[in-house]
């Protein structure tokens, strides 16, 4: 089916500035924003709440029958698990190893990449996350991938946690990113990759509102947007 309007795919590791940069494009561009991560984070809480652990025997059968009944519920900034709203609680570090551990799982993709489809099916959205360029949306109109040195990337998980009122050890939070990255980019299904046709972005020394700015005009110029 052809879109009417655009699908914008923005991959990146941890601390690329994805999540600000997609909420800020989407607004600018009147599109809806989908933060994939926070997906797969309730996911974790869902099936850790449940009791399972990702490298038990037979996890794949029990994480199905967790997830029949879980519901993931996704609006801009609010993520709820059957109803209740659990936006406060997925930016924990606990929440982000979990998170990374059960996104490798073969049931956990294939359900999250339903509905990823399903939200973004009719275009209009900004969607950020690892395989979005190369798994959920791979015929996506726009694809970018941002980067960024690996010091500057803690530096922003630091400083995002603070403000979240998390207390965080500098180093510790960088040997998690570095651990959480290799983990994302090792596993076999839909690992973090750049897309062939990705625009790469390093957003090492530029401002959130310069990343945003040249991702919009990237869109507009090239859509009737
Ligand atoms: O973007 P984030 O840090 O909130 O994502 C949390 C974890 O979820 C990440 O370490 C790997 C997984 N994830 C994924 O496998 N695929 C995505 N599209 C988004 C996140």
């Amino acid at each position: 089916m052809k879109r009417v309007r655009p699908v914008v795919a923005i991959d990146g590791p941890v601390g690329a500035g994805k999540s600000t940069v997609a909420r800020e494009l989407a607004r600018a561009l009147g599109f809806t924003y989908v933060n994939t991560g926070a997906m797969y984070r309730a996911v974790a809480v869902a099936l850790s709440e449940a009791g399972v652990k990702s490298d038990s025997a037979g996890v794949e059968k029990k994480v199905e029958s967790v997830l029949q009944s879980a519901h993931v519920g996704f609006d801009g900034e609010r993520i709820t698990l059957n109803g209740r709203d659990i936006s406060n609680i997925i930016s924990n570090p606990e929440v982000s190893d979990l998170a990374s551990r059960f996104s490798a799982l073969g049931p956990v993709r294939a359900r999250m990449r339903e509905l990823q489809r399903a939200a973004g099916e009719k275009g209009g959205v900004v969607m950020e996350g690892r395989d979005i360029g190369t798994a959920v949306f791979p015929d996506a109109e726009f694809k970018f991938y941002l980067d960024a040195q690996v010091e500057v990337r803690a530096e922003r998980r630091w400083a995002e946690l603070r403000a979240k009122g998390v207390a965080a050890d500098r180093g510790e939070v960088l040997r998690q990113l570095v651990e959480r990255d290799r983990r994302d980019s090792a596993r076999e299904l839909a690992p973090l990759r750049r897309a062939d046709d990705a625009i790469v972005i390093d957003t090492t020394g530029l401002s959130i509102a310069e990343v945003v700015e040249r991702l919009k005009s990237r869109v507009q110029s090239r859509s009737a947007v």
